[in-house]
């Protein structure tokens, strides 16, 4: 079987020259010694592009900010690449009280926080009112009866912002869509209105914001467009009805390449919706995005190494010592990431392989029917992992998870050590004697 060769994601943090791939200017192989694999890798310049194609939408013409990016952390919040988006500017949605934490020890304000999640504890709300989060992002009646009374406990009043599930297609997995009927996410868009005139009776509540998100990877920008209109009809009909809406979160998702995608440049796509609600009359309210993936995944790859090729009567296997635990992607999405070798071996001839890991799963694979020229000792490059990849990873089959590094030019930092066996047991205890 000949297998078509398989287009890359254009990146900017990674390069391949005279045959070595690069992570800015230092080659992979060098980081690999230097630190072992399985690696994960970050470009510092590749996140901050992408911070700042954001950023260059959300300010106008005139230097006025019209809106500002709450970056995802659940896509990757790793304390060195938050410090860099906090630095940077930006805002961040959560999903936890441990990614509060993250934020705050990442140097991250409170004020600049908006808390999303469909099941916040009463222990998360008091938290994030004690910090002074900029908004919760609720998205049902019990949740927003809940969070009154927190507040109420506590003599402080949460700044709030109801969930609109725009039942809207999004055209994409379905395991990462948000934004139709069937989903868990979101008030249906018919009971909008009246949750909102639920919310104003609360003393202990106030009504800054609406939002929604309608799902991820999305590679067009026409959902994006629909789920808009619909929200933006819904602040025209609580203007209407009393209710003032301050803020629009419009969500995240926008998709990146892996292979062949082809989503909108992330300044024309802001731009466009930017645009939208100016044209639409709505250029007063105060804007957020959210977006994770597309400010990291590109900007992030994990480094393996092959332990053994292994031919199979009707596969051949190429076994590394990456594994699901470390990048859940492919076993949960089947997703596709591009796998490049990390140094091009002139010796080994192009054989077709299942790059797979060491679990002890069938649906323990990274790369399928992939052609590489490769040996055992080579490494592999796997792509666009920088979203969703250390973030998801586990500890199973007591696999310490991988250690991560960010490259800033020809300087290498490691932003995270390799987890030690020890650590993996180190809060569990045996029965006594
Ligand atoms: N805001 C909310 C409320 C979300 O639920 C999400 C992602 C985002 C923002 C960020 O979306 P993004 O810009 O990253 O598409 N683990 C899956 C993706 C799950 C996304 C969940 N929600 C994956 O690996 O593809």
């Amino acid at each position: 079987m000949t297998i078509k060769a398989i287009p890359l994601p254009k990146l900017s943090g990674f390069t391949e020259r005279d045959g070595s791939w690069y992570a800015e200017e230092i080659p992979l192989a060098d980081l690999a010694k230097e630190f072992g694999t399985p690696l994960y890798v970050y470009s510092k310049k590749a996140l901050t592009e992408a911070y700042q194609a954001y950023d260059k939408a959300c300010v106008d013409g005139q230097g006025k900010r019209r809106a500002r990016v709450h970056y995802a952390m659940k896509a990757n919040s790793n304390l060195a690449i938050l410090n860099l988006f906090a630095k940077l500017g930006a805002g961040f949605d959560i999903v936890s009280a441990g990614e509060l934490a993250r934020v705050l020890a990442a140097g991250g304000s409170a004020n600049k926080v908006v808390f999303s999640g469909v099941g916040k504890s009463t222990q998360e709300m008091t938290a994030a009112l004690k910090a002074g989060v900029k908004c919760f992002n609720l998205e049902s009646i019990p949740e927003l009866t809940r969070l009154n009374s927190v507040a109420g406990s506590l003599g402080l009043k949460a700044p709030i912002s109801l969930r609109v599930n725009p039942d809207v297609d999004p055209k994409t997995h379905p395991y990462i869509s948000t934004g139709l009927k069937g989903n868990k996410f979101g008030i249906a868009y018919d009971d909008v209105i009246k949750t909102y005139q639920e919310a104003a009776k609360m003393p202990h509540c106030e009504i800054v914001g609406i939002d929604c998100h309608i799902g991820s990877q999305i590679t067009e920008i026409s959902p994006y467009m629909d789920a808009l209109d619909r929200v933006l009809d819904l602040i025209k009909q609580l203007d209407a009805s009393g209710i003032k809406i301050h803020h629009l979160d419009i969500g995240g998702g926008l998709g990146i390449s892996y292979t062949n995608e082809t989503p909108p440049a992330i300044t024309e796509f802001a731009n466009t919706l930017l645009n939208h609600i100016e044209s639409k009359g709505f250029g007063h309210l105060e804007v957020l995005f959210e977006p994770g993936r597309s400010l990291v995944g590109n900007a992030g790859l994990l480094l393996t190494t092959i332990e053994y090729l292994k031919p199979g009567e009707t596969k051949n296997f190429c076994i590394v010592d990456a594994a699901m635990n470390d990048l859940m992607r492919p076993a949960m999405y089947e997703a596709f990431h591009a796998i490049v070798p990390v140094k091009s071996n002139s010796k080994a001839p192009a054989v077709t392989y299942d790059i797979v890991g060491p679990i002890c799963e069938s649906g323990d694979w990274l790369g399928r029917d992939r052609s590489l020229s490769v040996q055992p000792g080579d490494q592999l490059a796997i792509l666009s992992a920088g979203a969703y990849g250390f973030t998801m990873s586990s500890n199973y089959n007591t696999r310490g998870r991988a250690a991560e590094v960010m490259v800033d030019g020809t300087q290498v930092h490691l932003i995270r050590e390799r987890e030690t066996i020890e650590s993996l047991f180190a809060n569990e205890k045996v029965l006594p004697a």
